[in-house]
This record gives C-alpha cells, sequence and structure tokens, in this order.
C-alpha cells in the first residue's frame, strides 16, 4: 500500500481529535484513501506542553519550516487558528506544492480568495469542510451535489458554542457566565470565545456558506453582526410564553435588490425545525430552485465531530494525490453580485 504523509499544524482541541480520528480507524481509513495516511509531525508552540493525546516525541516539532521543506509531506492541515501566522504557513504549504486543509473559517472568509487563486496556481488541493458546522457535511453539498440548484436561502445555527448556551438559558434557566465556562472546558469555544458570543464565528461562516451558494464574494465586512450578550433569561422565557425560542441565526438571501447577509438572535417559532436544535448541535437549513427546502443537521462542534470532517477532506485529498487529480475543481469561478451593507439590512 502506498502512504501519504500528512503534517499537522496544531494540536489542540481539532488537532488532537483529527490524530484521534486517523490512528482509531485506520484501517478503513487506509482502504478508502488508497494509501497509509501518516502524521509524520506535528506542530507545537512549547515541546513540553501537555497535549489532549499521546503523540510520539519525534512526531512533534516547534518549526513550522521542518513541515515546509519536507519534501515527503504532501499534505498539510492546519489547525491553528485565527490569521496569524495560520495565513503565512497556508499560503507558504500551497506555493511549495503541498495541498492544505484547514478548520480555520476566520481565515477563509478574511482571506480566501487569495488561498483559493494561490491553491488554484499551484495545482493543489485547499479543502475546508471542517471550517463550518462543526462535523455536519455542508461544504462539499453546497458545492457538489446542490451545485444544480439556484440557492435563493442560508438559514443556519452555526455556533455551538452560543446555541449551547441559549439551550442551557431556557433549559435549566442557567446563568450565561457559568453555561459559557461550561462550553469552553467542553472545547467548544474558541480560544477567544468573543468571537463566539459577540456573533463574530457566526459571521465568518456564514461568509462561507453565502460565498459558495450565492457563487459571489461575500465580504466579512457586508456581514451584519449582533451576538447573544444581550439576551437575558427573561427574554428567553417570554419567548417561550408566546411559543418562541431565540436562537442566534445566520441568514443569507439572494434577493431582486441583491445579497442580504446577517447575524443576530431570532425570535423561531416552536414548530421550525430551527427551533428544535439545541445544546451543542448546529443546523443549516436551505433553500434551492430545484430541491426545494433542505436541511443538515449534527454536532457542530467539539474534539471527534471537528475531527471527522477534517479526516474526511484528509482521505479525499488523499484519493486526488492517487489520481494525479488534485487542484482540479475549479474554485474561483464567481461573480461580483451586488451585497447589501449592514446598514441596509432589515434585522426584524
Ligand atoms: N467555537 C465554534 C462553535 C467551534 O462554538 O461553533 C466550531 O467552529
Amino acid at each position: 500500500v502506498d502512504e501519504i504523509q500528512v503534517g499537522l499544524l496544531g494540536c489542540g482541541t481539532v488537532g488532537s481529535g483529527v490524530y484521534k480520528v486517523l490512528h482509531k480507524n485506520e484501517e478503513s481509513i487506509t482502504n478508502k484513501a488508497g494509501a497509509k495516511l501518516s502524521v509524520k509531525q506535528v506542530l507545537v508552540k512549547d515541546k513540553d506542553e501537555e497535549l489532549a493525546v499521546d503523540v510520539p516525541d519525534e512526531e512533534l516539532t516547534e518549526d513550522f519550516t521542518d513541515i515546509l521543506n519536507d519534501d515527503e509531506i504532501e499534505i498539510v492541515v492546519e489547525l491553528i487558528g485565527g490569521v496569524n501566522p495560520a495565513r503565512e504557513f497556508v499560503l507558504q504549504s500551497l506555493k511549495n506544492g503541498k495541498s492544505v486543509i484547514t478548520a480555520n473559517k476566520e481565515l477563509i472568509a478574511k482571506h480566501g480568495e487569495e488561498i483559493l487563486l494561490t491553491a488554484e496556481e499551484n495545482n493543489v488541493d485547499f479543502y475546508f469542510e471542517a471550517s463550518v458546522g462543526g462535523g455536519i457535511p455542508i461544504i462539499k453539498p453546497l458545492k457538489s451535489s446542490l451545485a444544480g440548484n439556484k440557492i435563493t436561502k442560508i438559514l443556519g445555527i452555526v455556533n455551538g458554542t452560543t446555541n449551547y448556551i441559549l439551550t442551557k438559558m431556557d433549559e435549566e434557566g442557567a446563568e450565561f457566565d457559568s453555561v459559557l465556562k461550561q462550553a469552553q472546558e467542553l472545547g467548544y469555544a474558541e480560544a477567544d470565545p468573543t468571537s463566539d458570543i459577540e456573533g463574530c464565528d457566526a459571521a465568518y461562516k456564514l461568509a462561507i456558506l453565502s460565498s459558495i451558494g450565492f457563487e459571489s464574494r461575500i465580504d466579512i465586512d457586508k456581514v451584519y453582526v449582533e451576538g447573544i450578550t444581550g439576551i437575558t433569561k427573561e427574554d428567553i422565557s417570554y419567548a417561550r410564553e408566546f411559543d418562541y425560542k431565540i436562537k442566534l441565526l445566520a441568514i443569507g438571501k439572494e434577493e431582486e435588490d441583491g445579497v442580504e447577509v446577517r447575524v443576530h438572535p431570532t425570535l423561531i417559532p416552536e414548530d421550525h425545525p430551527l427551533a428544535n436544535v439545541n445544546d451543542v448541535f448546529n443546523a443549516i437549513f436551505i433553500e434551492g430552485d430545484a430541491i426545494g427546502e433542505t436541511m443538515f443537521y449534527g454536532p457542530g462542534a467539539g474534539q471527534m465531530p471537528t475531527g471527522s470532517a477534517v479526516v474526511g477532506d484528509i482521505i479525499e485529498v488523499a484519493r486526488n494525490i492517487k489520481l494525479g487529480a488534485q487542484g482540479r475543481l475549479p474554485c474561483t469561478c464567481f461573480e461580483n453580485k451586488k451585497v447589501k451593507e449592514p446598514s441596509e439590512v432589515e434585522t426584524r
């Protein structure tokens, strides 16, 4: 069996999940990829720091160039998060002929165009299934399975941390700060949870989904963003009295006067499927002109679900490598449609 070497950048919640999934299901993954997928090097900040998974010493490095300059490593998996140094690491890897997989929504929302162009120029793959919806398959379905549709609407609960907080405030009358702490302990929240609770994380994800769905580049600055910090237990129980749930919703719509993208707490009637998406679960509801309505549902954050999405991408890239078909998926064929400014958007 052939062997394909992988370099992991980062070994936090997601990185350790990827490492675990690759080892746990090694035999099945080898069969499906058509090659043994071996993690050769794992980039960490400090080799002495304790990791959430056992990684042998010889696989650990503190120096990115050990991975960048290793010609045997064909796939780089970026799981550091944030823009710096992730952007440089991703661009340099692509330029060195390595395919890249990431779960980094902020990086794609802010620098997706530059990265996709660089991948195309270098005939390598850039995959990012885990960037939206944790373990839920959504990027590939939107890019491929639903490609025959004109997408008209995307409604998503795309942040696990805030959905967990709103659910616990509703069901247990819990206090915001204590449930946020739980979400952090469970590995759902970002390193800086401000991005979750202020709605930025959901906005990054909406920009990614809308760019693909509406075939246009949706700049992150066009997303109207309001988080959940102003929501009280009283708001939630009033909503309940009138048979509504409060959810942090990401909304993308294509209308005659342009594309509209917004993230804010929304009242959802209790009988709508999105009202029943609880805890860390996410759901993305999509309307297309051929399919009608469809909804994708599953665990939206956490070590193993997100690891599942990343490993799916690694397997797909490995298959492309075996077929010599890397960089063949056209990814930059977008128009620039009119996108409304956040100030033009009606939020209620
Ligand atoms: N902090 C994110 C969330 C992680 O809570 O959804 C998954 O992207």
